[in-house]
């Protein structure tokens, strides 16, 4: 049972495809109160209870015990006190001892969750804008909790099977022949790859849809040449549209009003990276439907993937801040400028990109009516990626495309992956890396990864190295680095052939990877899940913060630590521990319930898979069309006969079904071994300890 509470004049925000009729009153898990405009919903916390959810957000996987706001944010410097990302995911599953329950709070504004930050016992969350729907799941388990809220959300957005394989990415490519250089480095030294992301280098001064013609002369040869090493280029588009006279795509927005504007009707300007921008009104289906087609342009040229960024919108300067800024400086022109005046005048400056004014400067003409930007803010993102996934699907409805995107809302997730922001090459960013995949899987993403090796500033090798050893399980496995940072392709460290290895492993697993995202994103279910979804009773179990649930078959625990040799775990059941060096060089070690320290090398990377489940490895492969899914290694610790379904599709069409793609693989036993069998598959059951 779902049940709906309406609160203000809530705004139809797209996040829900079921209709709920509204409750009347106000829900009873929360006290509700009202401060002005704002709204806030007020809990007790026990001393046990704890908050899952929140999708991408700092912290802990447990969010009890500190503030966040939505708002999506372009942090691209955040750390642990950082409140907003660039998501807003309302979505919390409260595991109480007087009842389990989830929430979701469909606003399109800011909201802030102090949870127990200002009180512990307290929970409170409040819509500043006080319109909103509130949703109330409640449910025994936490899985089934999720499921409800997923269905209600509709289903989780699914790539072409190619975008499961290794991507290298950095801002600064700034060539076609760069690029041919890049993966004549990875394929002459048979690092696997399948996608290499553009940056906005690829642009003629960074204008959305072009080329810039003295570096990317044909994007057509260019692609071509790309798919015959199993290479896709994936480019990026941004939200801001350059304000240049004779540019297509400003002219025509100009021409049919498609740009937000401001209270006296003219456009809104605000600059991103080329310099003065206009800002497509995404939440207008016209204005979406024409941006959408721009793409059609750069399908034409053979691509297949996009990333979406920059859509918070990220603002660096307005028109009017800008202004303003230069006023106040001016003023202090010729003064004498003590301590206060002196931090005053290096904020004035600091404070001017993304700033509250600029967001309520604008207005969108959403669902036939004029709203103020603020009170929509979080809508944004996903309605450009919105906007590009129905510009795909008008080009080609029945082929998958790639789409991940930097902002987001709930809602966002029918249409595209995200990457989890500008993270940076530090070890704690690793292990949020880890913590948010099952927050974010919660909240229907279940596409999605972190800049592997991190983002800003440099990283180091056993960073990267470590940091692959996390991403081979993340469906979006991207290696992206900000300009100027250190270069961060694999050949170019010393560890290079251990950093392949770990790929192959990535390739190795993907059949079961593929199987369970699909299963996931058919079933409404989470890939990643905390450990107290699965081990409710276990309250060991559900206090970790690092390992978490893969599949219904393993739990991973990555090395998150400088130096570290290894690390301790935790295993609420018995499992089997496979210790990966690469896709055919691993040890199994049987390990029972309970604390353990696992010795891990540089090199060595763990996953543990429950005993009385098995699961299936192919051998490597350097792209993914040439994995092998019908010859398998079975790996696991087996008392009994067991059984793991298997899926697959072509990959590429929206042809997925759950029916037609599984395929069992039955294993009994067979005196002291095992014997496997499989519909049309080669099956070597010597991974299977008893
Ligand atoms: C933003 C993106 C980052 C990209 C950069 C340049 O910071 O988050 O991924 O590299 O812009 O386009």
């Amino acid at each position: 049972m779902i049940f709906r509470y309406d609160f203000g004049a809530p705004l139809d925000t797209g996040a829900v495809i079921r209709h709920i009729p509204a409750e009347k009153g106000v829900p009873g898990f929360f006290d509700v109160s009202r401060e002005g405009e704002k709204i806030r919903f007020s809990i007790a916390l026990s001393r046990d209870d704890m908050i899952f959810g929140l999708g991408q957000n700092v912290r802990g996987i447990n969010k009890r015990g500190h503030l966040y706001r939505s708002w999506n944010s372009d942090e691209f410097h955040h750390e642990e006190t950082t409140k907003s990302l660039y998501g807003s995911h309302n979505f919390l599953v409260f595991r109480r001892t007087e009842g389990n329950f989830g929430v979701f709070f469909d606003d399109p504004g800011a909201v802030e969750f102090d949870l127990g930050y200002t009180s512990a016992d307290r929970a409170v969350i409040t819509s500043e804008n006080g319109n909103l729907s509130l949703y109330i799941i409640p449910g025994d388990s936490l899985k089934e909790i999720v499921r409800s809220f997923r269905r209600l959300i509709g289903r989780s957005y699914i790539p072409p099977k190619w975008a499961f394989g290794y991507i290298q990415s950095r801002w600064g490519y700034a060539s076609e022949e760069e690029l041919r250089h890049i993966v004549h480095e990875h394929r002459s030294r048979h690092i696997p790859l399948d996608g290499l992301c553009v940056d906005i280098d690829y642009m003629e001064q960074y204008k959305d849809f072009t080329w810039n013609s003295s570096t990317f002369s044909d994007p057509v040869s260019l692609n071509r040449d790309m798919k015959e090493e199993h290479v896709r280029l994936i480019p990026i588009i941004d939200a801001g549209v350059k304000e240049e006279p004779g540019y297509e795509i400003y002219e025509e927005g100009l021409e049919r009003g498609y740009f937000c504007k401001k209270a006296d009707g003219s456009n809104f300007i605000g600059a991103v990276w080329p310099g003065r921008s206009l800002f497509p009104d995404f939440l207008r289906e016209d204005v979406r439907r024409w941006f959408g087609r721009k793409y059609h342009a750069l399908l034409d040229t053979g691509l297949e993937g996009f990333w979406n960024d920059m859509n918070e919108p990220a603002l660096f300067y307005s028109e009017e801040g800008l202004e303003e800024a230069y006023r106040q400086m001016d003023m202090t022109k010729g003064e004498n400028i003590g301590i206060d005046a002196f931090f005053g005048l290096r904020d004035i400056f600091g404070g001017i990109a993304n700033s509250p004014e600029d967001y309520r400067r604008f207005w969108h003409d959403f669902h036939g009516k004029k709203v103020r930007h603020d009170k929509v803010h979080n809508l944004y993102g996903c309605y450009m990626t919105r906007a590009a996934a129905e510009g795909m699907e008008e080009y080609d409805s029945d082929k998958r495309f790639l789409l991940f995107a930097r902002s987001s809302c709930i809602g966002a997730h029918r249409y595209g992956g995200i990457w989890q922001g500008d993270n940076t090459s530090w070890w704690s960013h690793l292990l949020m890396n880890l913590k948010m995949m099952p927050s974010l899987n919660m909240c229907g993403f279940l596409f999605t990864g972190a800049d592997i090796g991190g983002f800003s500033n440099n990283t180091t090798e056993d960073l990267l190295l470590r940091w692959l050893q996390l991403g081979v399980f993340t469906p979006l496995m991207r290696n992206h680095s900000a300009q100027g940072t250190r270069e961060q392709e694999i050949y170019r460290f010393g560890l290079q052939e251990d950093m392949k290895n770990i790929l192959t492993v990535r390739y190795g697993l993907l059949p079961y990877l593929y199987s369970e995202f699909m299963k996931a994103a058919l079933g409404d279910e989470c890939m990643f899940r905390p450990l107290a979804f699965d081990y409710p009773e276990d309250d060991l179990a559900c206090r970790i913060e690092d390992q978490v649930m893969l599949g219904d078959q393993c739990m991973i625990a990555p090395v998150y630590e400088q130096n570290a040799r290894g690390r301790y775990v935790y295993l609420p059941e018995d499992m089997l521990m496979v210790r990966f060096r690469s896709a055919e060089d691993y040890d199994l070690l049987p390990v029972k319930k309970g604390h353990h320290w696992v010795d891990l090398q540089l090199n060595e990377m763990p996953l543990f898979i429950r005993r009385g489940c098995f699961i299936p490895l192919s051998r490597g492969a350097e792209w993914v069309d040439a994995v092998d899914f019908s010859s398998f290694t079975l790996i696991g610790w087996l008392d009994d006969e067991a059984s793991y379904s298997l899926y697959d599709d072509d990959g590429c069409t929206k042809g997925w079904s759950l029916e037609a793609g599984i395929r069992r693989i039955e294993v009994s036993k067979n005196g002291d071994g095992f014997c496997a069998r499989g519909k049309e598959l080669a099956l070597d059951p010597g991974g299977l300890l008893g």
